[in-house]
């Protein structure tokens, strides 16, 4: 599509690369969780793609649930502090946990998330994701499964959005300056 190619200043990671990366991670998380009971909570909106691409390749059964989170604070700017929009449908008493995100950016989501996961008293909660981007971090995140260590630029695709757009995109790529400065 033609706004595609204006929009984005090159491709970052193909689908070819993001699967291969997937299957990889699915193996790990088979075998570290063998015999265990396993929930995976995905991050909406952003971790749509990577919870639907990184379950199918378990072999593990698995439960899947979804929160929805929100940072108050201005514009793209997370601030840590974060609002529930939509909560867990499971009970995490004794359950294994992994938190499922497309992204750690400055990591205040995640690192807000661990924590009150923790609070509900889960077996374990562990963090799986796809990207991210450790010149951004603000606090530090333990995460047990990364995809990819990437650069500190606006990326879109693969479940990430700008202004809720480009989530659609099955790969990685970088959003041309000209988009976001206005
Ligand atoms: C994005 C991304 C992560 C979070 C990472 O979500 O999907 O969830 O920001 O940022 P942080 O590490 O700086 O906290 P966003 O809040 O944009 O919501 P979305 O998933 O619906 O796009
Ligand atoms: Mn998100
Ligand atoms: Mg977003």
């Amino acid at each position: 599509p033609s706004d595609l190619g204006t929009d984005l200043a090159r491709v970052l990671l193909t689908q070819e690369q993001l699967e291969s990366r997937l299957d990889e991670m699915a193996q790990k998380i088979d075998e570290d969780y063998a015999g265990k009971d396993l929930l995976l909570v995905g991050v909406l909106k952003g971790a749509v793609m990577v919870m639907a691409d990184l379950s199918r390749r378990l072999h593990h059964p698995v439960h899947m649930d979804w929160m929805a989170v929100s940072s108050y604070g201005s514009g793209t700017k997370s601030s840590g502090v974060v609002r529930i929009l939509k909560d867990l449908d499971a009970d995490l008493t004794g359950r294994h946990v992994l938190i499922v995100e497309d992204i750690i950016d400055s990591g205040l989501t995640l690192s807000w998330l661990v924590s009150n996961l923790r609070s509900r008293g889960p077996a374990s909660v562990e963090i799986a994701t796809m990207l991210r981007k450790p010149d951004a971090a603000k606090v530090d995140v333990d995460v047990r499964y990364t995809g990819y260590d990437i650069p500190n630029e606006f990326v879109v695709g693969y479940g990430l959005d700008f202004a809720e757009k480009y989530r659609n995109l099955p790969f990685v790529g970088t959003l041309a300056p000209h988009v976001y400065s206005s």
